[in-house]
């Protein structure tokens, strides 16, 4: 299976994602994720990386490019993948399909989770994470038992930076700008699907699950 998932910040790629690697085993590249990672460990593409994403704005593709191909040339992915949060423009959109096609292993389908944008804003001010596990709750949606603690593993959850208002008002809009005509661009190449993002997080994913179990 080879998957890109599509759509705003916010979304629920990244919650979709976690309930499809458990379910079908293949992993989740996500580029958000590598990217914060290398903020915590302050190394130098961290520190660059980090300029970007404080004001919302993309980080420069010849950076997430070269990550994401060094992570598909990785054993794990020969079984398959789930990009999420990339590609995000046109132009990563356009090295992948190339990067994928040198590799034999084409995308199968992108899936756009679908939210309207005044739902986005809660979700991400609401949004807390697990240090530890990477667990995702939301304080407004699904709290965790007590406040401030992982129900699964008792680590510390934690706001993302840039989680703040102003910030996520410029995510969004660097979405739509930006990342919204990759929608178009997979519906012409004919690999595009939608599912609606609102609702219960299982009923979503068992929506997802009918549209994955077509790809095997
Ligand atoms: P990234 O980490 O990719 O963030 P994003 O696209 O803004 O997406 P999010 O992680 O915010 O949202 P999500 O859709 O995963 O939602 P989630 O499941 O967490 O990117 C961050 C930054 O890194 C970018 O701004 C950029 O600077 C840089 N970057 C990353 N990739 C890049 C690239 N390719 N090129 C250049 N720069 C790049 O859910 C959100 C909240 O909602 C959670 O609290 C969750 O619990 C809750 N929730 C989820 N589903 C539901 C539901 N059904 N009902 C109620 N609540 C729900």
């Amino acid at each position: 299976m080879r998957i890109v998932l599509l759509g705003a910040p916010g979304a629920g790629k990244g919650t979709q994602a976690k309930k499809i690697v458990e379910k079908y085993g293949i992993p989740q590249i996500s580029t958000g994720d590598i990217l914060r990672q290398a903020v915590a460990d302050g190394t130098p593409l961290g520190l660059e990386a980090k300029k970007y994403m404080d004001k919302g704005e993309l980080v420069p593709d010849e950076v997430v490019i070269g990550l994401v191909k060094e992570r598909l040339g990785q054993d794990d992915c020969k079984k398959g993948f789930i990009l999420d949060g990339f590609p995000r423009n046109t132009s990563q959109a356009e090295v992948l399909d190339r990067v994928l096609g040198e590799m034999n292993m084409p995308l199968q389908l992108a899936l756009s989770v679908d939210v309207d944008f005044d739902v986005l804003m809660k979700r991400l001010t609401g949004r807390r994470t697990c240090r530890q596990c990477g667990q995702m709750y939301n304080i407004y949606y699904n709290p965790p038992k007590k406040e401030g603690v992982c129900d699964k593993c008792g680590g510390e959850l934690y706001q993302r930076d840039d989680d703040k208002e102003e910030t996520i008002r410029k995510r969004l809009e660097v979405y739509q700008a930006q990342t919204a005509p990759l929608i178009e661009y997979y519906d012409r190449k004919g690999i595009l699907k939608r599912v609606n993002g609102v609702g219960n997080i299982d009923e979503i994913f068992a929506n997802i699950c009918a549209i994955l179990d077509t790809l095997k």
